[in-house]
């Protein structure tokens, strides 16, 4: 698939089909978040990649009750790791580009799994704590994003965006 077909078929997914899918696809969804850039290289992340149903109700709980979790058969929690960039790069990197790194990766995961003709979601609202727990997570790993991925049950409308007259300032 063109890159732009797969970035305009990126849309929030929030209704899963209830059937796993394929192991090269993940694969793929994995090898896409390896090439993703991050500072000095340092890949200043980690992924948790979640099937199993009780985890992902327990994710769902952590993230405020969105149920709608522990529907999708796979999800990828990125956690950022911001001692591995303050050893190499200080402050800025365990401030900014630990966090800028798990979320880079998080994009391309979501844009890989639409690339495969899959659907995915973003979920940022939740415990933190509750996620680590959920996980087993070292004290030194921030939970940063759960992407939800899986065949999608529902097709959603597009959401809005801003003008680009607005969104973007020629300096
Ligand atoms: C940082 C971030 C946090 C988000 N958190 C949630 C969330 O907790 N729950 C949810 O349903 N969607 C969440 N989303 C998805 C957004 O609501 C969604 O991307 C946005 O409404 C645009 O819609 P689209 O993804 O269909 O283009 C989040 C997205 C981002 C980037």
């Amino acid at each position: 698939m063109d890159f732009f077909d797969a970035v305009a078929r990126r849309y929030s997914i929030r209704a899963f089909e209830d059937k796993e899918f394929e192991r090269d696809k993940i694969d793929q969804i994995l090898e896409t978040i390896n090439r993703a850039p991050s500072a000095g290289d340092l890949q200043t992340y980690q992924v948790y990649l979640v099937r199993s149903r009780n985890l992902r109700e327990a994710l769902a709980r952590a993230a405020l009750g969105q149920l709608f979790i522990a529907a999708a058969p796979m999800l990828l929690v990125f956690c950022a790791v911001p001692t591995r960039s303050s050893i190499k790069i200080g402050q800025r990197g365990e401030a900014l580009y630990a966090l800028q790194d798990a979320t880079i990766a998080s994009a391309y995961a979501q844009l890989a799994a639409a690339a495969l003709g899959l659907g995915s979601a973003w979920v940022g609202a939740f415990d933190e704590d509750a996620v680590k727990e959920a996980l087993g997570i070292s004290a030194d790993e921030v939970p940063v994003a759960i992407i939800l991925i899986g065949y999608p049950a529902e097709s959603p409308s597009l959401a809005p965006r801003r003008d680009l007259a607005d969104l973007v300032r020629e300096a």
